[in-house]
């Protein structure tokens, strides 16, 4: 197996706080990694490492190798590191349709500006109406963000995501307000990428973590604290009493 993405004893303290401690972590190419843990254990902030939103105390980050640790946050994107965001992140002024757009502009270099007015490149639409009809959301392209709700606008998210085709896919609680009925909308999404590509879900939804993942890590007080299969995870005693007894099972 090739290491996509690792880290080395990357550290992270806010002040006093130490919100990453000392964690060496390898994501595979292909990867199903999922990374769970109580509410601030952590696992927002060592995405926010990997994607270089903050620089860490302590540690390297490594793509393919190559440390990456000083690479800004877009040249990392660039490189196919793509990441959802826990909290909506999307052009609320603008339809579906137009933010799958835009995305998929960038990425083709076809992003609009003043000369060249936005919605125009066939192929970019093309591209964006069949992302949307992947994640179920063709029939609501043309609509406005704000009248979808919360749970399809996590989606728009999600399709926004796979826009930049990247080679690496960190998810933040990608589920976390889409109805449990929907959920599977997510992995199918998955499913359909590329083998290749290196997927990491943090979600407090074990029923979907344990559908997803052949590689489970556990972060408690920014720390490793357990990895392995769902079911070594599952079976793990000490897991069971600081996390899987009080999260949420479905
Ligand atoms: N920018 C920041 N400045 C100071 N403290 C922070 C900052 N970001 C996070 N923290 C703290 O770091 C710890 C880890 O937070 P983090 O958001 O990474 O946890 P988490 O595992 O994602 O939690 P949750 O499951 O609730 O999303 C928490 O104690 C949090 O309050
Ligand atoms: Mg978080």
């Amino acid at each position: 197996m090739t290491a996509l993405l690792e880290t080395r004893s990357l550290s992270k303290s806010f002040g006093a706080l130490l919100a990453t401690r000392d964690v060496s972590f390898t994501l595979e190419e292909g990867a199903r990694h999922a990374l769970i843990g109580p509410n601030g254990a952590g696992k927002t902030t060592f995405i926010n490492l990997l994607t270089g939103v903050l620089a860490p105390s302590a540690g390297e980050v490594l793509l393919k190798g190559h440390d990456i640790t000083q690479v800004e946050q877009a040249e990392r994107v660039k490189l196919g590191i793509a990441r959802t965001f826990q909290i909506n992140r999307l052009f609320r002024g603008l339809t579906v349709l137009e933010n799958v757009y835009m995305a998929i502009a960038e990425r083709v270099g076809a992003a609009p500006d003043m000369f060249r007015p936005a919605g125009k490149r066939q192929d970019v639409i093309d591209e964006s109406m069949e992302l949307l009809t992947r994640l179920k959301l063709a029939d609501i392209a043309h609509k406005a963000i704000p009248e979808l709700p919360y749970g399809r606008q996590r989606l728009v998210e999600l399709a926004i995501t796979l826009g930049l085709k990247p080679q690496v896919l960190l998810l933040d609680e990608p589920a976390a307000g889409v109805p449990s009925a929907e959920s599977h909308i997510i992995l199918d999404a998955i499913d359909a990428l590329p083998k290749n590509i290196g997927v990491l879900i943090i979600d407090h939804d074990m029923d979907l973590v344990f559908r997803f993942a052949k590689k489970i890590t556990v972060l408690v007080r920014g720390a490793v604290f357990a990895e392995g299969t769902p079911k070594e995870i599952g079976a793990n005693p000490d897991v069971r009493a600081v996390y899987l007894g009080q999260a949420a099972h479905g």
